[in-house]
């Protein structure tokens, strides 16, 4: 029995096509052409909608185990499906870390009910506590798809240099929260006008790309691949530009609050708007955006980061972070719409994540993994928190009139929305 949808616009990061997708024993039998439905097969008119392979999301905290207030595996993942995310790393950073096989194999486990693929990033460091590395031939061997102490940066060069040798030699993409603690920690918001109106504890630009240039001298020092995380400053697009045309092998993502919002958006005291690193500038959103078109920037992600309202509820005293898994594609279609083609959207959301993690998928193409979410482009709709599936609130498009709307996502050729 297969899936037939039939006459939708069809999106890939090389280009758009239209016609029929047969979806069949997990995989896309046909793309494109009129397909014939056989005895059995269930047919799905998409005349109007259009189809993007599903989205591969670099970055999500998924907080099980260990916070599932804020979020589980199974909550998570209905959000991401609502949001057309069809495969998702999910952080370390739960209670206990992400650093042995076993939490490993938890997570794995408890993913198999939900039908989104789950691909774990362990901790780089035990207890992301930065002493000692883990073991990371034996946690990808549990299924680590990547290694990561996301939340925190890898501050001792030794260590960042073991992980990045040995993500290299076992296939483990190194993913990097790159912050200098010592400028930045206990920061509420961009440092500038914006915590000095407000009377806090900034987060500096430099406290960013400073690490960013560190952590780049030992990923060439150790001739290993590097993924930089939630790029947010002009200097960071600007230093990632500069050593992607040395030859550095860097990749590196952004977040839609990066390149919708600025600073400006905190100054109202609502700790939804505050996450880390921070929004910042006017300059620094345009550099994002530009980053996202030249191609220095490589994917979208999301830094889905649940916290419950009563943990937002004082704007300092708050836990940094917000969701935003069921509002990334649409946020990027409404917020670059002039800047970005649909097939650029394929390209930073599901084609070049899933080559950074070296998993299949992120295209719509005959035997790839039946991954896709039919998305209606002219929808419009207001993003309610209280409508969105997770299991927290703090969503950073809340009241936003967005264009563009996930209509259903299937997932190895099984609907999950
Ligand atoms: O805003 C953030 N929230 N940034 C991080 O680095 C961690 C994350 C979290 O775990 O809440
Ligand atoms: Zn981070």
């Amino acid at each position: 029995m297969a899936i037939i949808i039939k006459n939708t616009e069809i999106i890939n990061a090389d280009g758009v096509t239209r016609g029929d997708i047969v979806l069949r024993e997990g995989v896309f039998a046909q793309v494109g052409g009129c397909a014939r439905p056989a005895e059995g097969d269930q047919v799905i008119g998409a005349e109007g909608l259009c189809a993007f392979p599903g989205l591969v999301e670099l970055h999500v905290h998924l907080r099980d185990p260990g916070q599932t207030h804020k979020e589980d595996i199974a909550s998570g993942c209905t959000a991401a499906a609502a949001g057309g995310v069809t495969s998702l790393v999910c952080m370390p950073n739960t209670v206990p870390a992400v650093d042995s096989p076993e939490t490993v194999q938890y997570i794995i486990d408890k993913a198999k009910a939900t039908g989104i693929r789950v691909y774990p990033a362990a901790a780089i460091t035990y207890g992301l506590s930065g002493k000692g590395c883990c073991d990371y031939e034996a946690l990808k061997k549990a299924g680590a798809a990547a290694v990561s102490d996301d939340g925190r940066p890898v501050e001792d060069d030794d260590m960042l240099l073991r992980a990045l040798r040995e993500g290299k030699r076992l296939g483990l993409p190194v993913l990097c929260h790159c912050e200098d603690l010592s400028q930045a920690a206990g920061g509420k918001v961009h440092e500038g006008r914006a915590s000095r109106l407000l009377g806090v504890k900034g987060m500096s630009s430099s406290s960013e790309y400073g690490d960013i240039e560190r952590t780049i001298r030992l990923a060439e020092r150790a001739d290993a691949p590097v993924h930089i995380c939630h790029v947010s400053t002009k200097e960071s697009v600007a230093i990632i530009r500069e050593a992607k045309a040395r030859g550095v092998k860097v990749t590196c993502e952004t977040a839609p609050h990066y390149f919708v919002y600025t600073c400006e958006k905190v100054l109202g005291r609502d700790a939804d708007y505050r996450m880390n690193p921070p929004l910042r500038e006017e300059a620094d959103r345009l550099a994002v955006i530009g980053g996202l078109l030249d191609g220095t920037i490589d994917a979208i992600a999301t830094d889905h980061a649940p916290h419950s309202p009563e943990e937002k509820a004082d704007f300092v005293s708050a836990p940094n972070g917000v969701i935003g898994m069921e509002t990334s594609l649409s946020a990027t279609l409404t917020f670059l719409r002039d800047q970005l083609s649909l097939s650029d959207v394929a390209r930073l959301m599901c084609f070049n994540p899933a080559r950074i993690l070296g998993i299949p998928g992120g295209e719509i193409r005959v035997g790839a993994p039946a991954d896709l979410a039919l998305v209606d482009l002219t929808e419009q709709w207001t993003v309610n928190p209280e409508k969105l599936h997770g299991r927290s609130k703090n969503a950073v498009f809340k009241g936003e009139l967005l264009t563009g709307r996930v209509k259903a996502t299937f997932c190895g050729g099984k609907k999950v929305f």
